[in-house]
């Protein structure tokens, strides 16, 4: 496995040149995903916490390449719905390898959930609500079941990714005893599961040491569980001054809130993973000078990297076509018909000009993944890079897959 490498990988730390020259060749917008980065942070991660089983939350990135980079560095994956299940299968990540958390299961998921697992009885599924277990019943299901605590405290960048404490997620944790007495006979009954939310910092220490400390309570009460799972959420720094979370410190405060356990420690981070291994490439199209700002249009906008506009999510943005441009205060937006269409506002940033090549960082976790066709705009490319190596990941769509659906409609099986 690689080294763990900087704890911290900024947008300067790019390489300016080679990232103008894959703009150039592949055209913008494009997300640039760096593989020995995601291999280095699961090292990191593999290295803090050397004894906890630790999962990959695919949601963040989906693409196959850090599925498969992910799977090689021993890191398993833990998959929100049908979809996430199969691309992990796809990546070959083995059924014993693969976590279904189920969070109000379409039946259509849990149909095909459940027609994997009778290919690969090893595959665990988390529920977070005791009719889900019915559900499952229904379905023939008798396998390895986790139950997920709602443990009435939860953390996050923002209000919007804070889940622990929120009715939609889990079963009350007081509750859980009960069920899981209840459903002992019937499933393979392996673990409890909570996640306190995305975007922790080392300010949230406290909610998430009181998260682990009731999970802990929680696996002792039940026992005879083989993991007891505190989830994923840690946070990575955005802005160039924040500094990265002390894994080792996490590590070590997790462990003492967890307590002497026979069950072992599960994690299940997705954004540490991806997050600084991405950054997404921009085109200048329009500069507009207006009495107070200077607004810059990039090809860019809330259809291609979503975090700015759903949760005023800062990015570091640079312009890497002129590196030495003396700074001014700098509107940057997308090309989308709506006001939160904006990727900073009153940001320094240097003098662009039409045709420059922007960079936005951190877009590894949650940016494509969270892409839409709004404004029936195309999805952007995806390029890999693995060393040397550089393909094309996704392709980018045209403006003739924008109407595909409905051209193809009358081939819609009905659900
Ligand atoms: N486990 C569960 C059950 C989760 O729901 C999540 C994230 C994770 C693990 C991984 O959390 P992470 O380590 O990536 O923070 N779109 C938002 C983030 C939503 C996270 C949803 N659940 C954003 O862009 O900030």
């Amino acid at each position: 496995m690689s080294d763990g490498g900087p704890a911290v990988r900024r947008l300067a730390d790019w390489d300016r040149e080679h990232l103008l020259s894959l703009a150039d060749e592949f055209g913008s917008p494009l997300y640039v995903t760096d593989l020995q980065r995601v291999r280095e942070n699961c090292s990191r991660l593999h290295s803090a916490f050397p004894d906890a089983h630790v999962s990959y939350a695919v949601k963040a990135h989906t693409g196959r390449a850090v599925l498969e980079a992910v799977r090689e560095t021993g890191i398993d994956a833990e998959c929100a719905a049908a979809g996430e299940v199969e691309r992990a299968l796809d990546a070959g990540f083995p059924g014993d390898r693969i976590r279904y958390t189920a969070v109000n299961p379409p039946a259509a998921d849990l149909d095909h959930v459940i027609s994997r697992w009778e290919e690969n009885p090893e595959m665990t599924v988390t529920v977070g609500a005791a009719d889900t277990i019915d559900r499952l019943r229904e379905r023939g299901f008798d396998g390895r079941l986790c139950l997920r605590a709602n443990p009435g405290v939860g953390a996050g960048h923002h209000e919007k990714v804070t889940t622990g404490g929120h009715a939609k997620f889990g079963i009350p944790i007081d509750r859980v005893p009960d069920i899981a007495d209840d459903v002992r006979d019937e499933f393979d009954l392996v673990g409890v599961h909570a996640h306190a939310g995305s975007g922790i910092s080392g300010d949230d220490l406290s909610a998430h040491r009181e998260l682990v400390r009731r999970m802990g309570d929680l696996a002792r009460e039940v026992g005879d569980l083989e993991f007891v799972d505190v989830g994923g959420g840690f946070g990575v720094p955005y802005r160039d001054d924040e500094p990265p979370l002390d894994l080792d410190a996490v590590a070590d405060a997790t462990r003492e809130a967890l307590g002497e356990t026979d069950a072992r420690l599960a994690i299940e981070p997705g954004r540490y993973v991806v997050a600084d291994a991405g950054v997404l490439l921009s085109r200048v199209n329009t500069v507009k000078e207006t009495p107070e700002t200077t607004v810059v249009g990039i090809d860019a906008g809330m259809t291609t990297l979503l975090r700015p506009a759903m949760y005023d999510a800062y990015h570091a943005i640079s312009n890497l076509s002129r590196p030495d441009a003396e700074a001014v205060p700098t509107i940057v937006s997308g090309p989308v018909c709506e006001t939160s269409d904006v990727f900073a506002d009153g940001r320094s940033l240097a003098r662009s000009e039409r045709g420059d090549v922007l960079a936005i960082g951190n877009a590894g976790a949650y940016g494509y993944e969270m892409a839409s066709t709004y404004n029936s705009r195309p999805r952007p490319a995806e390029v890999v890079l693995d060393g040397s190596d550089t393909r094309v990941a996704r392709r980018r769509e045209t403006l003739d897959d924008v109407t595909l659906l409905e051209r193809t409609a009358s081939e819609t099986i009905p659900n």
